[in-house]
């Protein structure tokens, strides 16, 4: 027994062959302006990752490189740790070994692309390991396709999209994790020997415990503005799971992928399983500037519209829930006009008529309007629209059903739901089974009716209350284990085709909240809800997380009545800081406060070029005592804009010293800004006063007190 033990032992220390030396037959380099990704074929013909780091100036010195570890690590070889592959095959043998055949470089918008194909030399099935490097935002996405090439089928089981190496002293990972209404909080561990899971097997709300999104600080903990982090995130609107593994030579590998949990996948004979992107990003000045490589990425290549406006809005959610008609629905149109916002959205409630949409217990999959409500339909509201000057949004819930409902009624076989159980409800409904083709045009006919019937419908906010209960799948039949995986790519084909029959129609990605949260939903969704938390001081920690990786182009911010203990100007400033909408009534507010909100709206407007689509500093960390400060600097460094908050003092905090001054970012040093405070409670703007751009980044500004949940809002403009 002792001596497998040291038997074994000794191959395990043999095993990495991270010592020697590439004898490259073939290097593989991946770059983009900074980071440079390095893959070398072995003597052994197998894909090695040998570097990934700061870019060389000279390329030709990656050839000393010690050759790494397996870049694609697949199941019963040599090496222990958690493999990227596991395939089962029908003659029972559930390895994989992989040689490089090829590779090509092609561009691309934003950069290039590289494939490397690798096969089995006895199982013929191929995976080709795709790379993306967006040159100038220094930001990368890697997935794999998988093909069966042997003449039966083949089972996936592990199958992930990236495989990365590290080799540090120290590794630090930060999560983001919540729950409904309490969404990305940040919380930061040491790795040692061992794994590390952060997973998802909620299937449609997904994101509900957990956000796709990670960073690793390499060495020591990065900081806002200094240290080495990767920051990575999966596009996949379903389950997730991310693997962190510190293995026994202190290497650390971070696998990222679909969560393989109860997803066994088999392919036919020539079919090819793609998997969904992994994004990330390497920084070695910290975390700021990981974020801004993500959000410049994320405008210009990967959001719908990243690089269009946003409307802002009024929603009647919080004012009213299930509780309107038409009487009030057109008064709150009139107040969206007063407001100064672009759009009235009309939220949950307005369908449903055997089955009335009351409350959350029944009505939905019924979609037209429940008539003792709405007695004119949603043509009467577009038109009051119309005539007010705003537009109309509408709210839809489409891959999901209430059992009290027509639709529950008609179509039981289109339900997730369990054979020879009771239901078990979330939110009292069902989710629609999104891998029959029928529901897919089901779902697509919600929106295409709507729109056909009303034209005028100019926004739609597609929310998904539940996850995945009752998992089985009348249309899967014999592939229970494919729906999650089937789920998400129906969901998926059904987005493709509203983009391709309604390629300017916005709508905002929504799951009770922050439940889902990923880039490839957002390829459809210009924007998304995260969190029905709006109260301003959760606010301020949720957008915080979600910044880490989402520009505040995408992140709706709403200003409701939660925390009435914070001033309208408060909870109207954390809102600025994404994408700003309304969701109270006009007699929540004093007139003071009214004519307060009217002139953020025309402030927000004039500055939305600045806060959305500018680079944001995060200055001053919620998480690290009692305030808040975030800029954003509009690209050309002609204006800034910085929004400051004081959240908790304690009892006796107003007597101490003085509060440290705000140091800002982004500024160019040798330009002088005219700095005033704007947006302030009485419609009054401040005193210009001058400062150097060096100045403010180095002494900064006295932005901060010990009052309670105080805000300032300043504007920067470049003389
Ligand atoms: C959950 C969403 O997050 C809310 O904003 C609201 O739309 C409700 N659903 C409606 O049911």
């Amino acid at each position: 027994m002792k001596l497998i033990t040291k038997t074994l032992l000794a191959a395990l220390s043999l095993l990495p062959l991270m010592g020697n030396t590439a004898s490259a037959k073939e290097q593989i380099v991946v770059e983009t302006e900074n980071t440079a990704l390095v893959l070398t074929v072995g003597d052994n013909g197998r894909l090695y990752q040998s570097y990934l780091g700061k870019r060389i100036a000279n390329a030709g010195d990656y050839a000393s490189l010690p050759l790494g570890l397996e870049a694609y690590l697949t199941h019963g070889m040599e090496d222990y740790y958690e493999p990227a592959l596991h395939i089962n095959r029908a003659d029972g043998n559930p390895s994989t070994l992989l040689t490089y055949k090829s590779h090509s470089v092609t561009a691309c918008k934003g950069g290039k692309e590289t494939v490397i194909v690798l096969a089995d030399p006895v199982y013929a099935d191929e995976v080709a390991l795709h790379f993306v490097a967006f040159e100038k935002e220094n930001v990368l996405k890697a997935w794999s396709v998988i093909t069966n090439k042997e003449n039966k089928p083949i089972e996936l089981e592990k199958f992930a999209s990236s495989l990365l190496s590290f080799h540090s002293p120290h590794y630090y990972l930060t999560q983001y994790n919540g729950n409904w209404a309490s969404e990305a909080n940040a919380t930061t561990q040491e790795l040692h020997f061992g794994k590390k899971e952060i997973d998802t097997k909620l299937g449609t709300r997904a994101n509900l415990f957990v956000s796709p999104f990670f960073q690793i600080s390499l060495g020591a903990p990065a900081t806002e503005n200094s240290g080495e982090v990767l920051v990575g995130t999966l596009g996949w609107t379903g389950n997730f799971r991310f693997t962190f593994e510190v293995d026994n030579a202190g290497y650390l590998r971070v696998l990222s992928g679909i969560n393989p949990y109860f997803s066994r996948y088999r392919l036919a004979k020539g079919e090819s399983f793609t998997t969904p992107e992994f994004i990330f990003t390497l920084s070695r000045n910290g975390k700021g500037e990981a974020s801004r490589n993500l959000h410049d990425w994320a405008r210009r290549y990967q959001v719908k519209d990243g690089m269009g406006d946003r409307m802002t809005l009024l929603n009647n959610w919080e004012s009213t829930y299930f509780d309107f008609n038409e009487d009030k629905l057109i008064t709150l149109i009139g107040e969206a006009k007063e407001f100064g916002v672009d759009m009235f959205l009309l939220d949950d409630g307005w369908f449903g008529n055997k089955y009335p949409r009351h409350g959350d217990t029944q009505g939905l999959g019924d979609w037209t309007e429940t008539a003792n409500k709405l007695p004119n339909g949603i043509g009467r509201l577009t038109e009051e629209a119309k005539k007010q000057g705003v537009k109309f949004g509408l709210w839809i819930e489409p891959e999901m059903v209430n059992p009290k409902s027509e639709l529950y009624e008609k179509h039981k076989d289109w339900v997730i739901t369990l054979p020879n159980r009771e239901e078990y409800y979330f939110r009292n409904q069902l989710v629609l089974d999104l891998s029959n083709p029928k529901v897919q045009d089901y779902v697509f006919n919600v929106v295409d009716e709507l729109k056909t019937k009303y034209p005028d419908i100019a926004f739609f906010k597609w929310d998904c209350n539940s996850p995945i209960t009752n998992i089985y799948s009348v249309y899967e039949r014999n592939n229970q284990n494919h729906l999650y995986i089937d789920y998400v790519r129906g969901l998926y084909k059904v987005l493709d085709r509203i983009a391709a029959k309604y390629p300017n129609l916005p709508m905002m990605l929504c799951a009770g909240g922050g439940g889902r949260t990923d880039y490839e939903a957002l390829k459809y969704f210009p924007e998304m809800w995260v969190s029905d938390d709006t109260d301003p001081v959760e606010r301020i920690f949720i957008q915080w997380g979600y910044s880490q990786v989402f520009p505040a182009k995408v992140q709706c911010a709403h200003v409701t009545t939660w925390n009435k203990s914070a001033s309208a100007k408060f909870r109207v400033n954390v809102a600025m800081m994404g994408k700003l909408g309304f969701d109270l009534n006009l007699h929540d507010l004093s007139a003071k406060d009214l004519a307060y909100c009217k002139q953020a709206v025309k402030n927000y407007n004039r500055l939305k070029p600045v806060i959305l689509d500018g680079d944001q500093y995060r200055l001053v960390s919620p998480y690290e005592g009692d305030h808040a400060a975030t800029m954003y600097v509009g690209k050309d460094k002609r204006k800034a804009v910085v929004f400051a908050f004081d959240i908790f003092p304690r009892y006796g905090r107003e007597f101490e010293k003085p509060q440290h001054n705000v140091i800002l970012n982004g500024l160019d040093a040798n330009a002088t800004y005219e700095v005033r405070e704007i947006d302030r409670e009485d419609c009054t703007v401040g005193e210009a006063k001058s400062y150097s751009g060096d100045y403010l980044m180095t002494v900064g500004l006295p932005l901060l007190s010990y009052n309670r949940l105080r805000s300032k809002v300043v504007e920067l403009t470049r003389k």
